[in-house]
């Protein structure tokens, strides 16, 4: 697994911004989108393109364009839907499929409560998006699914990540499937209720404004 911690000023500004107890919703809505869609500049350098020929006014050249199968986007609900606009900005003719899972607190298992997904995605580039990488047993569960459907490559676009996570996928998934993590920071650590430290709270609350 890679994992790509994105290190810009833009990045590191809009994420101190999301941090602040006292940025609101409506302040945290905007800002997560428009740091999903720097992360999601880096997270699709490896897109699948082949060669086009276009027509200019001038000229025609080869270019590149976006190749079949689409690439398919994955929030994990509830907090991925926070960044969904954010990727298919940059992303506008991805698919997008949804995946719902829910942890249980005790035992660290993840149940899926809901999927809206194609039952095939062979040879499918797949970016799952998810605010926060923290015990990571959420982004294992979704990640082996999407393998098990065919998907060719999995990235996986987190605005913070705790480096717990990090190391437990890296120990769980398989070691020879192409996957990577993009994340604006890697924090410090776990508390005991895990959440990140110093992390910024509950994304799904903060994102939508339910405490
Ligand atoms: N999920 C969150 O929303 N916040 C955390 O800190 C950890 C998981």
């Amino acid at each position: 697994m890679r994992v790509l911690n994105i290190d810009h000023p833009l990045v590191a500004h809009k994420l101190t911004v999301l941090r602040d107890k006292n940025t609101p919703s409506s302040v945290f809505r905007q800002l997560a989108d428009e740091l999903v869609t720097l992360l999601a500049y880096e997270a699709t350098r490896n897109v699948a393109v082949a060669p086009a020929e276009v027509e200019t006014p001038v000229a025609t050249t080869v270019g590149r364009k976006l190749t079949d199968p689409k690439p398919m986007v994955v929030p994990i609900l509830r907090a991925g839907l926070g960044m969904l606009d954010g990727i298919t900005r940059l992303l506008p003719t991805a698919e997008v499929g949804f995946l719902g899972m829910v942890r249980n607190d005790e035992t660290l298992e993840v149940t899926t409560y809901a999927n809206r997904l194609p039952d095939d995605l062979t040879g499918r580039q797949c970016f799952v998006v998810d605010p926060m990488l923290a015990t990571g047993h959420t982004l294992i569960a979704s990640v082996n699914y999407l393998l098990e459907k065919g998907a060719r490559d999995i990235t996986c676009v987190t605005l913070l990540s705790a480096p717990e996570g990090i190391a437990t996928m890296e120990q769980k998934l398989d070691k020879n499937a192409n996957i990577t993590v993009v994340t604006a920071a890697i924090d410090e650590k776990l508390n005991e209720k895990n959440y990140i430290v110093p992390g910024l709270g509950d994304a799904g609350d903060r994102l939508f404004g339910v405490v």
